[in-house]
């Protein structure tokens, strides 16, 4: 750790395979910041539990996340890649931070809101606490910059309000992070339903692209894509929400802007740009998956990668925690 350097935490649920939009959102910026930051990458399954998980499925999927990180280009040296479970201060400061945020702040949680209307059957109580959890996961490392889409937007606002709130109390302990969220690639939007986010739990599968999926799929669902009325291919998020999110997907797999890629499609028809489209991502992901799988056949690796992080990661959880208990007055020894 380069003691110059800002601190960067993201995580990511092993909650189900990874989509597109965790891709283009979270990961593919991982990646990008790795070499100005000291960097943390959670396999946050810990918040998984908010909705029933089958364990081995759960235990299978945090080594294929990991795998993805490393297969996404995340140097293991470079980054401190671990579990959330494995550093037992994020559920310690969990606590603490709950008794410092109000059920009036969690109730307006958006992503509360939904769940517990999917889940009707589950509104448990980590559900409800689960910003708290997050914003844990934050403050433990003095972060100072959080890679996120738009969904989590709100929840890195809970933690800012939660780490000013402490701090005013006990003098400086946290450090107020900043959300760093992509421009194009904020909030990549379901390919049927562009009206709503791609996302990992959505019942159908012509809705999201997974990291994962072999190229003739990635054509297909490209090729089925919902686009709009009219033939132009010009970004206007309210009146052709689909076409504008072909083009956010287009600009974020080959970085380009905007109207870069509406200058490069001026005239031609929704079929070709979809191909296009359609093309560029699976030649984006076709290298990751190779490397996933030569990742995701080395349990051992990937097991001492989780180890040494592990250590790592509780050295500087541990000083937080240790500092956030004498403030509040526990005898510390
Ligand atoms: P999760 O696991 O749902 O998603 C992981 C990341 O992917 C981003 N994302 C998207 N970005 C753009 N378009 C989409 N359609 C899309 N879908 C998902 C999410 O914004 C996220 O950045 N609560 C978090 C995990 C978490 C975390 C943290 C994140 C726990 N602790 C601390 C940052 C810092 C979550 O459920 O993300």
């Amino acid at each position: 750790m380069d003691p110059n350097k800002k601190i960067i935490f993201s995580g990511i649920q092993p909650s189900g395979s990874l989509t597109l939009g965790n891709y283009l959102g979270a990961l593919r910026n991982f990646g990008k910041l790795q070499d100005s930051y000291n960097c943390y990458y959670c396999v946050v399954d810990m918040h998984t539990l908010t909705v029933r998980q089958n364990p081995a499925d759960l235990r299978e999927r945090s080594y294929a996340l990991l795998a993805l990180y490393l297969a996404c280009g995340l140097d293991p040296d470079k980054n401190v890649l671990f579990m959330q479970s494995h550093v037992p201060c994020h559920a310690e400061l969990s606590w603490i931070l709950g008794c410092y945020t109000y059920i009036g702040e969690l109730s307006r949680m958006t992503q509360f809101k939904d769940k517990s209307q999917r889940h009707a059957d589950n509104i448990n109580g980590g559900l409800f606490t689960y910003p708290v959890l997050m914003a844990s996961d934050i403050l433990l490392y003095k972060t100072d910059l959080v890679p996120i889409g738009v969904d989590q937007k709100q929840h890195l606002e809970l933690a800012r309000n939660i780490a000013e709130r402490f701090n005013n109390i006990y003098g400086d302990t946290f450090v107020v992070p900043e959300p760093f969220i992509p421009q194009n690639s904020a909030k990549i939007m379901s390919l049927q339903e562009p009206d709503k986010k791609m996302s990992k739990s959505d019942t159908n599968v012509n809705n999201f692209i997974l990291i994962t999926d072999p190229a003739d799929v990635i054509m297909k669902k490209f090729k089925r894509a919902v686009t709009d009325s009219g033939c132009e291919i010009v970004y206007n998020e309210a009146e052709k929400p689909g076409i504008s999110n072909l083009i956010n997907i287009y600009a974020s797999v080959n970085d380009m802007s905007r109207e870069e890629v509406m200058k490069e499609f001026e005239g031609k028809r929704y079929g070709d740009f979809k191909i296009a489209v359609g093309s560029a991502v699976a030649e984006t992901l076709d290298p990751i998956q190779k490397r996933y799988n030569e990742y995701i056949a080395d349990k051992a690796y990937l097991d001492g990668i989780f180890k040494k992080n592990a250590g790592i990661a509780r050295e500087h959880a541990e000083k937080t925690i240790k500092e956030v208990y004498e403030k509040v007055g526990f005898i510390v020894y």
